[in-house]
């Protein structure tokens, strides 16, 4: 494990928001005691390159180990590899079906499928708006499966003065979720301060 005591896969697929996932990646580059498995599907990198402008070179390099999206066979495919959990961030619709239903017919879908199964923790942030039935059902299934799904709502109590805060409180808020927070992630609430 190159040192690091955990490891944690991160897939970027093609829904909007492909910051939620790079800016995850920022921060635990900063992590020595996580390796970071990145996975990024075709559409992924389409939403990457328009949002963000950034080409491929420039994210690979965020992450320690890097797996092709159609690579079935490597480490993140078995159960056997252990991991602290999953991260796919953002979830398309796509990705979020393919996962409801089991299917594992990408290595996003494969790896997810082995998390659940393994009962590690998942993590969805789903983005689409506004929502049909079948991705409302998708997302009941995947929390009858133990997955977590986590849209990535702003919260706006914080008084958050730019993107860049947004982006950092989901982050926080994801790694709070897999117990890999650090100190300085933590935010504890106490209450609403008068004035
Ligand atoms: C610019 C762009 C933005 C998109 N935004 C979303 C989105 O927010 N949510 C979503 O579910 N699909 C979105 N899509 C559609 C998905 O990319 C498409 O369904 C794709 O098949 C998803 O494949 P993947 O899950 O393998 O990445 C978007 C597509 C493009 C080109």
């Amino acid at each position: 494990m190159r040192g690091a005591a955990q490891r944690l896969i991160i897939a970027i697929t093609g829904a909007s928001g492909a910051r939620y996932g790079i800016d995850l990646l920022r921060h635990l580059k900063t992590r020595p005691d996580i390796e970071t498995h990145l996975v990024v599907s075709p559409s992924g990198w389409l939403t990457i390159s328009s949002e963000t402008g950034l080409g491929k070179a420039d994210v690979e390099q965020l992450a320690d180990i890097n797996h092709p999206p159609k690579a079935i066979g490597d480490s993140i495919a078995s159960g056997s590899f252990r991991t602290a959990g999953m991260v796919i961030a953002p979830c398309s619709m796509h990705t979020l079906a393919a996962v409801a239903l089991g299917l594992s017919d990408n290595l996003i879908a494969r790896a997810a499928d082995v998390t659940l199964k393994e009962r590690r923790k998942l993590i969805l942030l789903t983005r689409e708006t506004p929502l049909n039935l079948a991705h409302l059902r998708n997302m009941v299934s995947v929390t009858e499966m133990g997955g977590i799904i986590m849209p990535p709502v702003p919260a706006f109590y914080n008084n958050p003065a730019s993107l860049d805060d947004l982006f950092a409180d989901s982050t926080r808020r994801i790694l709070e979720l897999l117990t890999l927070a650090g100190d300085a992630d933590r935010r504890e609430w106490n209450g609403l301060q008068p004035g």
